[in-house]
């Protein structure tokens, strides 16, 4: 087999690749490992920015989103048993979507088998050379098979084979929790997110349709999900989102996962023709809700690298490919970084910590340049900074 750009990892990167470059007619080959109905079923992020949205569109890619998507136009800080609310669209112009990652996934699934390109599932043993290039795998029949190419996009996740292969600096941070994730057959209590401070550790209200809302717990890392029974988990939610007039719609588990959390950044995201994007090169914690659309913005500057190399011969947007995309998912991770921090009851804060906490939840909703910082952080930086 052979193609241009061998694609590993069927997520919203590699994906959201594969369509930008058959749009600019270059042939791309997507291997994934598990099956297409895993895929499509993955509950994971839920909240698109303004320039991942503005991109579906413009790749075509967007009716569904248009029609189902929720168009958010601000956030509420819950603090001192009150809703503070932070007006994104007034104070930048734009607006955020909710609109499940899975529900993305399954837009550019079918449209790349809409296109009839070459898109394989529950492939195995998968290996990659950076410097042939060269992919070898087994096909979900069980033959082995060799994929020529001229360039590898590294799209396969966190725990992929990709980021192993790049001798790269790694920057690591570990965060003292983790959010155990809830979604739910309960209409949203709110008509928007709210983000809740709260002494017994933070909580967080979302949605994905006028019938399904999706919560999150601060817990500590060591806890397994066994050990939050569904009415553990609403009594929890009830004491963190309590607030003057506001009732906590309530209703049937439909799943629940703990995410642990951590900020990585893989330093370059480049290894000869292997390129790195998404969370096979960065990891930030959920806070913020940026990893999708890191991921998405990543490919997004591949694309146009890739496209000026085979339209024209350059080669500058892929040598400056991994500094570009940097650039971005350094203040990505420190936007996420400070979300946490603020919002979260860390084992060892003291009355000290928490006063500070208060005094920025305080400062961001009431100084306008302050909460603009954070809405122009939260609406999503232009793709390239
Ligand atoms: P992924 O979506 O991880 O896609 C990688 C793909 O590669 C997967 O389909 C995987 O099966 C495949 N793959 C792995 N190894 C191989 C291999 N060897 N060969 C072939 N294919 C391979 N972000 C938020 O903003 N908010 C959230 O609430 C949130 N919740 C999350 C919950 C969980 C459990 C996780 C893991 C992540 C969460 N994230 C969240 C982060 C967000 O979902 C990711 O940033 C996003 O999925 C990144 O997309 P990606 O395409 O880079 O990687
Ligand atoms: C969601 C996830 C986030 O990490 C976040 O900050 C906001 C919303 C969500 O899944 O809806």
């Amino acid at each position: 087999m052979r193609t241009q750009v061998a694609i590993v990892g069927a997520g919203p990167a590699g994906l959201m690749l594969a369509h930008l470059l058959w749009l600019g007619g270059i042939d791309s080959v997507v291997l994934e490992l598990r099956g297409r109905e895993h895929v499509e079923r993955r509950v994971r992020a839920g909240v698109l920015e303004h320039p991942t949205v503005e991109l579906l569109r413009e790749a075509g890619v967007a009716d569904r989103l248009d029609r189902e998507g929720m168009p958010h136009h601000g956030i509420s800080l819950r603090f001192d048993g009150a809703d503070h609310r932070v007006a994104l669209t007034e104070l930048t112009g734009k607006t955020i979507t909710v609109y499940g990652q899975q529900e993305v996934v399954k837009d550019l699934i079918a449209a790349r088998v809409a296109a009839g390109e070459p898109l394989h599932f529950e492939v195995s043993g998968v290996t990659v050379d950076p410097a042939t290039p060269l992919i070898t795998f087994t096909d979900a029949e069980g033959a082995e098979q060799r994929l020529e190419c001229d360039f590898i996009a590294g799209c396969d996740g966190s725990h992929g084979v990709c980021a192993p292969r790049v001798d790269a600096t790694v920057h690591k941070h570990e965060y003292p929790f983790a959010w155990l994730g809830v979604l739910a057959m309960a209409p949203p209590s709110h008509s928007e997110l709210i983000y809740a401070y709260h002494e017994r550790g933070f909580a967080l209200h979302s949605m994905r349709t006028p019938e399904i809302t999706r919560l999150y717990l601060q817990v500590a890392p060591d806890q397994r999900v066994e050990d939050w029974s569904d009415a553990r988990i609403w009594d929890e939610l009830g004491h963190r989102l309590s607030a003057d007039g506001f009732t906590l719609a309530t209703g049937p588990i439909l799943e629940k996962g703990i995410t642990t959390m951590r900020s990585v950044v893989t330093e370059p995201m480049r290894q000869d023709k292997l390129f790195l994007a998404g969370d096979a090169a960065h990891i930030v914690p959920p806070t913020g809700a940026k990893g999708m659309n890191l991921a998405i913005a990543d490919v997004w500057v591949l694309a146009e690298a890739l496209g000026a190399y085979f339209r024209e011969g350059r080669r500058d947007l892929l040598d400056a490919y991994s500094d570009t995309c940097l650039r971005r998912v350094w203040r990505a991770e420190h936007f996420s970084w400070w979300m946490t921090s603020m919002l979260h009851q860390a084992p060892d804060a003291d009355a000290f910590a928490r006063k500070l906490q208060l005094a920025q939840l305080r400062y961001v909703t009431t100084s306008e340049p302050a909460a603009t910082s954070l809405a122009e952080n939260y609406v999503g930086l232009p793709l390239q900074l």
